[in-house]
């Protein structure tokens, strides 16, 4: 896959590329990223991206030319390119999306700065995404959470660290919880059963546990997780007796 991203502060990208996973991901060749200073696209000699807000106000306004010709010059070199602005009134991001996101080619993920992009951007990209009801400085931490959920799930990326298919929102529900070394921490135990070795009794007590955080920490996600009908006796038997993890 391929990810560029639209930015006025291409050197906020160089560490969080850089390392972890999405370095890794990079060096196995699942992904390849292009940061693209939306400057480059600008003309005259002080590459002025942004303007005054039309019927005044505070701030300042992302100007549509750059923008609209990094996205054609996108378009030209691949007419698949999904074309994606961060921005507070989009659709909120989210696991199901990520998926959606992964099965493609080439996304191309606009940051914008100030008080935002000229609103006629809207006819020029797919899709608008924000990563939540919260009001950031700038587009490029949202467009990296996009990148790092996105590249987690292409094939290959994560190995041993972890498989993504258990990871919590995949399953429909919360992850269960994870222990290390010591067994015993300031008093606190890990729990027995994870010490037996007895695999299908570690599988049930983890899918149990899965089950009892998504009810206590989000039941809003168990109506559209996939419930087998041994999850809903569970959930029937919890519902009968308080929730407490
Ligand atoms: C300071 S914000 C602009 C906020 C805008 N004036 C508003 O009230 O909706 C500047 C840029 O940060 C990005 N941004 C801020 N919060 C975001 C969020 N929750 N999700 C996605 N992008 C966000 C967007 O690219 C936005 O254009």
């Amino acid at each position: 896959m391929r990810i560029d991203i639209l930015t006025l502060f291409p050197e906020f990208f160089q560490a969080p590329l850089g390392v972890s996973m999405l370095s890794r991901a990079q060096g196995k060749g699942a992904v390849a990223f292009r940061v693209i200073n939306i400057r480059d696209y600008t003309e005259g000699r002080h590459q002025v991206a942004d303007d005054r807000p039309f019927g005044g106000g505070p701030g300042m306004v992302m100007k549509l030319e750059p923008l609209v010709k990094a996205i054609r010059a996108g378009r030209a070199e691949d007419p698949q390119v999904r074309v994606i602005l961060l921005s507070p009134l989009g659709t909120v991001f989210n696991q199901d999306k990520a998926r959606e996101l992964a099965e493609r080619e080439h996304l191309l993920l606009i940051c914008g700065h100030y008080e935002g992009v000229d609103d006629r951007i809207r006819f020029y990209i797919d899709e608008e995404l924000s990563i939540g009801d919260y009001i950031l400085t700038g587009g490029e931490i949202p467009a990296l959470a996009v990148a790092d959920a996105v590249t987690r799930l292409l094939p290959g990326v994560l190995g041993g660290e972890g498989a993504a298919e258990e990871e919590s929102f995949q399953t429909g529900l919360l992850e269960y919880p994870h222990y290390t070394r010591p067994r015993v921490f300031g008093g606190l135990e890990v729990p027995q059963i994870l010490l037996e070795g007895d695999h299908a009794r570690i599988a049930k007590w983890r899918r149990e546990q899965a089950l009892k955080r998504t009810l206590a920490r989000r039941p809003d996600l168990l109506a559209q997780a996939p419930l087998t009908e041994e999850d809903k006796k569970f959930l029937q038997q919890l519902a009968e007796k308080p929730v407490e993890e």
